[in-house]
């Protein structure tokens, strides 16, 4: 299964995707604000994670759904947004993402989030989308306010990143379906704007 967008498709991972995954991951400004992944991040990381994610996939029962961001224009996988620890009884699951550094602030990560809320809200009917960022993650606490992610709370030295070591105050935030359905035709068409900006510059 995978999800199209105007330049994106989220797909399921393939074993030939390593180079790709290795190329964006291993990379300090990318790892240090996540929390299991090493730095440096190997040829035999990328593969253990593919498998994983492979895995997953096969599960009937699904509580993840691991996919990778590939570039049509390019056909290179750029990222990975997991939409994960889905609980279909009481409706929630949270997502998580990132982005090789080459490919920042083109406004993918928000293409590619847009498509997998409509996914979670409609297709999966949840109720609540949760996600949580480094208070020190700006980019990150950008991207959540941009698509209405409203801010629960701050933990204090709530997780450790294993690439760096360093604990770090998490921001918590939520955004339920309602609020979701309210501001998605703004947000569809913000980005419209935003590709043709690109595009034009
Ligand atoms: C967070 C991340 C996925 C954002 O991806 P992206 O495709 O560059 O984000 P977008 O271009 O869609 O940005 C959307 C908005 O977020 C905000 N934003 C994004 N990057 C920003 C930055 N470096 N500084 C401040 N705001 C930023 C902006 O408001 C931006 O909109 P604008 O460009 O129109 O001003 C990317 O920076 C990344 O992979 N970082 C490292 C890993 C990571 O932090 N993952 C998330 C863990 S919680």
């Amino acid at each position: 299964m995978k999800l199209e967008t105007k330049r994106l498709i989220l797909r399921k991972p393939k074993l030939s995707d390593v180079d790709d995954l290795v190329n964006g991951m291993n990379n300090i400004n990318v790892s240090k604000w996540l929390a299991s992944v090493p730095f440096p991040y190997t040829k035999k990381d990328g593969k253990w994670y593919i498998n994983d994610c492979i895995k997953e996939w096969k599960k009937k029962t699904k509580t993840k759904y691991a996919f990778f961001i590939e570039l049509k224009s390019e056909k290179k996988v750029i990222g990975a947004l997991d939409l994960l620890r889905i609980n279909s009884f009481s409706k929630i699951g949270e997502t998580g993402s990132w982005l090789n550094e080459n490919y920042w602030r083109n406004a993918y990560m928000t293409e590619a989030k847009i498509v997998l809320m409509e996914f979670a809200f409609n297709k999966l009917k949840l109720n609540k989308l949760k996600t949580y960022t480094y208070s020190n993650n700006k980019a990150s606490k950008g991207v959540q306010q941009k698509l209405g992610y409203e801010l629960m709370g701050v933990f204090k030295k709530d997780e450790r990143s294993k690439a760096t070591g360093k604990f770090h105050d998490t921001h918590y935030y939520d955004l339920f379906k309602k609020d979701w359905k309210k501001l998605l035709p703004k947000l569809k068409k913000d980005l419209d704007k935003k590709i043709k900006m690109l595009e034009n510059s």
